[in-house]
């Protein structure tokens, strides 16, 4: 075990990585050299990587990949995606491919309202506390216009403060529950700038308010932060059809194939067990787009899934019908996504993909990441009702398993070719690698 360090923050990164190689690896040079491989040769760029973060000693490399042909109201993108899981960008080129010559996807921001609380105690009468919150409202909302005047000139700013009564669930517990436009950032900072700075004013506003006892005076901020549940930043996707252009196969009509695909996502509507994965299939998508554009993925996945729950029970985020011989298939989620501001244009490989994108304002991202979500779900369901996942999956795992193994470039190009007819399996892969080297 290591023993407790202290100061560890400010020791050099040789230092840092001396230590972390002393304790945890025998002094072993084999960790050094791996941690330095991942170095980058270009010392401001090393730098700029270091000072992401705390405490950085290598990078953690992931793939970045590029899923071509997608069709997106009328405009063709090519998306970029950052994810090591082998068969995810594979799927969204096969279902762009698929959807572009059948009038591609329609994508639609419907919203775009941040939300931020301060969550406080007040102790005393209720109808006072609103008395008071009428009285301070403007100038609560006018305390932050040195952080707003930026944001407004771009459209954004605070939008509403309520009053919100919370006492019913915890004694005496309220919150300013406020909401914000935060144009093409995605706005963490400028949200919760101004909370902290609403909090600050709320609290002095009460200390010094006539009609309040000495203990109503007493406001006590619990918090002030951002909400990641942005169920008011919504975005919808949809693909359609005639039920005839769907996949037509000796196995399944095309009729038959809309049927079980519909019949796919209504299980993932009311079993939670499906559904969970239903969705998750649907974040390879969404995470690794908004991971290659330099998004925070922790908060997307936190706010899909908040939303998925949203009538009491977890649900598809996905929606599938037929109506009138007519397939349609569409997304609906929250995504509260910026392409200003944070990694945007510090990280190269974010400003690349960004590039790639044409250089998209924030409500386009929306569009993209829920396209890419939704091709994701398409092309998760297609296998899953077809051929079953694992012929996919172990296809594009074949080098993994290939690579685990060392297998030189004529080794590869031999057993991709005799997999390309085989069903692959990690101990058949083994035992033809055995095989080949005698
Ligand atoms: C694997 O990462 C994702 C899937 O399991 C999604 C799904 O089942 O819909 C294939």
């Amino acid at each position: 075990m290591a023993p407790v360090v202290s100061g560890f923050s400010k020791l050099s990164k040789s230092d840092k990585i001396k230590w972390l190689v002393e304790h945890h690896f025998n002094n072993d040079q084999n960790a050094i050299d791996t941690l330095k491989t991942y170095w980058n040769s270009n010392n401001q760029l090393q730098q700029l990587h270091d000072e992401f973060t705390e405490n950085t000693i290598s990078n953690y490399y992931l793939p970045f990949s590029v899923a071509p042909n997608f069709l997106i109201n009328g405009k063709r993108y090519t998306i970029p995606m950052a994810i090591e899981e082998s068969s995810v960008v594979a799927a969204a080129s096969k279902a762009a491919k698929f959807w572009q010559n059948r009038g591609g996807f329609k994508a639609t921001v419907l919203s775009t309202t941040k939300v931020g609380q301060v969550h406080f105690m007040h102790t005393g009468n209720k109808k006072k506390l609103v008395r008071f919150f009428e009285a301070i409202k403007k100038p609560l909302i006018a305390s932050t216009s040195d952080i707003t005047k930026n944001m407004e000139k771009r459209g954004g700013g605070v939008i509403d403060i309520e009053l919100r009564d919370k006492s019913l669930e915890i004694e005496n517990y309220y919150q300013l529950h406020c909401t914000f436009g935060t144009a093409d950032a995605m706005g963490a900072n400028f949200i919760n700038s101004c909370l902290e700075e609403f909090a600050k004013f709320l609290v002095e506003a009460a200390s010094t308010y006539d009609d309040f006892s000495e203990e109503e005076k007493n406001i006590e901020v619990i918090m002030s932060i951002l909400s990641n549940y942005v169920p008011d930043c919504l975005v919808t996707a949809e693909v359609s059809c005639p039920i005839k252009d769907l996949p037509n196969t000796t196995e399944l009509s095309s009729v038959q194939y809309a049927k079980k695909f519909v019949r796919a996502v209504q299980i993932a509507q009311i079993e939670p067990y499906r559904a969970v994965t239903h969705n998750k299939g649907i974040m390879n998508g969404i995470d690794a787009v908004v991971l290659a554009t330099g998004n925070d993925f922790r908060a997307i996945e936190a706010g899909a899934h908040a939303f998925a729950a949203k009538n009491g029970k977890y649900a598809s985020l996905t929606q599938a019908k037929i109506e009138h011989d007519m397939f349609s298939f569409s997304i609906r989620l929250p995504l509260a996504l910026g392409t200003v501001g944070g990694l945007t244009s510090l990280h190269p490989l974010v400003k690349l993909a960004l590039q790639i994108l044409e250089k998209p304002n924030a409500k386009q991202l929306m569009e993209i990441t829920a396209v890419a979500g939704l091709a994701q779900n398409f092309a998760a369901i297609n296998s899953l009702i077809t051929t079953g996942i694992q012929q996919g999956h172990m296809k594009m795992h074949l080098m993994n398993i290939l690579n685990q193994f060392q297998a030189t470039k004529k080794e590869k190009e031999r057993l991709i070719a005799y997999f390309k007819t085989n069903p692959v399996t990690h101990s058949e892969v083994v035992e033809q690698i055995k095989k080949l080297r005698g």
